[in-house]
């Protein structure tokens, strides 16, 4: 048995019996101070008082970690990311700086567009060599399991090439990766302007049934967005991912409020994200479902769209609340989760107990993990963030800073 020992404050993220939690229960993360833990194999069996797990187990244990009075939580689990791309984006960057729109700049070629002409330009190696780098980046900022999206390919034969990167990287990496199938995340340019309808015949028709016989995906994401793919595409998308058994994800209510959020109820998406633009109707209809709210307010920030989900009238209203970076070369270049944080404090007015939840046990929900991980609870995997900081308020306070020291996945420590 492994025992992590000397934990000045214990973040559990397990205060609705290792479920995720809603409303108020949010601020209220679990905290357990002058704390210890006791991992056996991949998973935990104990936490509590110090002295009460020494005085129980301490005859049992092979190995001991301190956490040099510091501060513990839970790992951090990314919900939504497209952590598989080739290139880099600045000079849109630049452009947006100089005036240009998010929209305008993808109309003209450039944005989803531009990093799929650079995935088709590269190859599965090459791919799987920057992800690998994008994940230890991931993981020396705490997170221990992400979801990552295709969704650059936008032929058969590319999507299917990230889809195979995704699984060859999550082969090679401590972490747990979430594979989705995103091939309605942009309309590529031999379809356009035209030949939309054709496009999703094609993901429906020849993609789908390989990403299902290969077993390449868990989940469906469709880029539900005006000009993009509108609300009536969306439902057909999604009934035939679910005719195929796979979970739906939807990118909702980003720019306009289409009723995304709406549809993604209705169908019992496993998450519906971004949701700036989201109506009353839409916090209704997720305040009264299981489907998980992904904010990502770095997305907010980097496109600098001068306004931010509606985090406190979903928290208040009772709708699961999940952050995430949105790892991508164009809207949100960062793989810094405590940045996510601090933007989701001081731009949407989370406390800083609420984005732990949010970042653990909700966002492992919005993945369909929440009963394997995302809090430290009995039984549950042994992923863990030990972070030089006394306590949890400084994670989001010490902005742009990365105060994780020690991260373990599974009981092995994967980043020192
Ligand atoms: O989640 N909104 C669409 N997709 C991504 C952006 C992808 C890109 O710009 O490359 C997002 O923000
Ligand atoms: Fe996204």
């Amino acid at each position: 048995m492994i025992l992590i020992n000397n934990i000045g404050e214990l973040l559990t993220s397990d205060t609705n019996q290792g479920k995720p939690i809603r409303g108020k229960t949010m601020n209220n993360p679990g905290i357990i101070h002058d704390a210890a833990i006791v991992i056996e194999d991949d998973y935990f069996v104990a936490l509590g008082p110090r002295h009460e797990i020494l005085s129980k187990y301490e005859h049992k244990i092979d190995k001991e970690i301190s956490a040099n009075n510091g501060l513990v939580t839970p790992g951090l689990v990314d919900p939504h990311t497209h952590a598989v791309f080739a290139g880099t984006r600045e000079l849109e960057f630049e452009m947006r700086i100089e005036g240009r729109s998010y929209m305008e700049i993808s109309k003209a070629g450039g944005g989803i567009l531009n990093t799929a002409r650079r995935v088709r330009e590269s190859n599965e190696d090459q791919l799987a060599t920057n992800t690998a780098q994008y994940l230890q980046t991931m993981i020396s900022h705490g997170i221990t399991t992400c979801e990552i999206k295709s969704g650059y390919g936008l032929s058969t034969e590319s999507e299917l090439m990230m889809l195979r990167t995704i699984a060859k990287v999550a082969d090679r990496t401590p972490m747990d990766i979430i594979p989705t199938f995103l091939g309605a995340h942009e309309i590529p340019e031999n379809y356009r302007p035209d030949n939309k309808a054709e496009y999703i015949q094609l993901i429906i028709n020849e993609m789908l049934p390989i990403v299902v016989k290969k077993n390449l995906a868990k989940f469906v994401d469709i880029f539900c967005e005006e000009g993009v793919f509108e609300l009536e595409d969306t439902e057909i998308l999604i009934n035939a991912a679910l005719s195929k058994g796979l979970g739906i994800k939807l990118h909702a209510d980003e720019i306009q409020p289409m009723g995304g959020s709406e549809l993604g109820v209705l169908y019992n998406a496993k998450s519906v994200d971004h949701l700036v633009a989201i109506s009353e109707k839409g916090i209704d209809a997720l305040s009264k479902s299981n489907t998980v709210a992904t904010l990502l307010p770095g997305t907010s920030f980097f496109l600098a769209l001068g306004r931010y989900a509606p985090a406190r009238k979903l928290i208040d209203s009772d709708a699961l609340v999940a952050l995430s970076t949105d790892f991508n070369p164009g809207s949100s270049p960062t793989m810094n989760a405590s940045l996510i944080m601090s933007i989701a404090c001081s731009q949407m007015k989370m406390t800083p107990a609420e984005c732990f939840v949010a970042y653990t046990i909700n966002s492992a929900a919005a993945i369909g993990m929440d009963n394997i991980l995302g809090s430290i609870t009995p039984n549950k995997q042994a992923d863990l963030a030990i972070w030089d900081a006394d306590n949890y308020r400084q994670i989001p306070y010490f902005y742009g800073e990365n105060l994780v020291s020690k991260v373990i996945k599974k009981g092995s420590i994967i980043k020192i």
